[in-house]
């Protein structure tokens, strides 16, 4: 049994391939290295290719005698999804739809999906369950409420098994130094300190200090990359026990404000992060955490590391690496 890791030269891709190599399952990576890179890989089986090219697909399907996909490959900006839409709805719905008919054409009937809690947008109560609007605001959000509601109409059509884990804000590194998160290509928060306090760039610009949140700075709930890997080895494990197809958030169900960021900052470079306030993000909300019960009930899983657990991790490896 061998499980296809779409997007295994990213940043959660890696991880989660790592994890699963240490649990010695057969693994093989499918990604076009558009925006990840093969040295994440620590040595696993590559096959460069497109999601959108279905025959490639089934083809290494067939040839890996693959089982279940771990779907991570897509593009992630928020931001970019709105300047360049086209590319979002052909890299992650189109590319969708061309793995899973690639996967189909092999046999292949399990795929664990990498959502996102921003499908949610800007929730109307908190904790956010799974049974809250799909509200996406933006045209990233929105391919990924899309590609949810692809893969369970392939459920209905194609008895496709599957389960999607919504994710809240993925951050930190692996324990050991040896995995991390490119802070080139991102403008997720914790990269973005990190670049701050290494003095890799000017001073982190807080976006907002007037949120109705206790110290008016925007609340998150971040989720350490090695917890979200552990969910989906778990998640692997679910659909290969038959059990029904599932969508559950992945978080702490812990809000953390930029403030107690910078300050678990400065506890681990043992300095101030310089930062400055700024005036708010264009439609950020102002509080975001998740209930995590379900994942517990259907998974067993649950998060095992704090948000200073993600600095301590985040700030040692991009310290490695500068
Ligand atoms: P990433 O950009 O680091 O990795 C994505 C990988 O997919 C890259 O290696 C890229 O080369 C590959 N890829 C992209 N398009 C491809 C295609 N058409 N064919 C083959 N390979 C392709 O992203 P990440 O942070 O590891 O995120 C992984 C997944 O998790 C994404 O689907 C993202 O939307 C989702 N997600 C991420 C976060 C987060 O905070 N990072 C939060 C929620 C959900
Ligand atoms: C976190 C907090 C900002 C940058 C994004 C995507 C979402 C999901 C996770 C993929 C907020 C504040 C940020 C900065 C700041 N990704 N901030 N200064 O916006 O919660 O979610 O990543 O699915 O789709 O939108 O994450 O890391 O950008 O921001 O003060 O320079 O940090 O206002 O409160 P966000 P983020």
């Amino acid at each position: 049994m061998t499980i296809l890791v779409t997007g295994g030269a990213g940043y959660i891709g890696s991880h989660t391939l790592r994890l699963l190599r240490s649990q010695h399952r057969d693994v093989v990576v499918l990604d076009s290295l558009v925006r990840g890179s093969e040295k994440n890989l620590l040595g696993a089986t590559l096959e460069v290719a497109d999601i959108c090219d279905s025959a490639a697909v089934e083809s290494i399907c067939r040839k890996h005698n693959v089982d279940s996909v771990i779907h991570f490959a897509a593009y992630k900006s928020a931001g970019e999804s709105m300047t360049h839409p086209h590319l979002y709805w052909r890299n992650n719905v189109e590319g969708t739809v061309g793995l899973i008919e690639g996967m189909l054409a092999a046999n292949v009937q399990q795929i664990v999906f990498s959502s996102s809690a921003a499908v949610y947008g800007n929730p109307d109560q908190l904790p956010i369950t799974e049974s809250a609007a799909i509200k996406p605001e933006n045209v990233y959000a929105e391919t990924k409420a899309m590609m949810e509601r692809i893969i369970s109409w392939y459920g209905i059509t194609h008895a496709l098994r599957w389960v999607s884990l919504r994710y809240f804000n993925a951050a930190g590194a692996s324990s050991d130094g040896v995995l991390g998160e490119n802070w080139d290509i991102t403008t997720n928060l914790i990269p973005l300190v990190m670049k701050a306090a290494l003095g890799a760039s000017g001073p982190l610009q807080v976006l907002g200090n007037d949120y109705p949140t206790p110290d008016g700075t925007g609340v998150r709930d971040y989720i350490h990359v090695e917890d979200l890997a552990d969910a989906h080895a778990k998640a692997v494990d679910y659909l290969n026990d038959g059990k029904p197809n599932l969508t559950v958030n992945l978080g702490t169900g812990v809000g953390t404000s930029v403030l107690q960021i910078l300050e678990a900052t400065k506890n681990a470079a043992g300095k101030p992060v310089p930062h400055e306030f700024a005036p708010r993000r264009l439609g950020d909300p102002a509080i975001v955490y998740a209930d995590a019960t379900l994942a517990q009930e259907k998974l067993g899983w649950a998060a095992t590391r704090s948000y200073e657990d993600i600095i301590n991790s985040a700030f040692a490896w991009h310290q490695s690496q500068s």
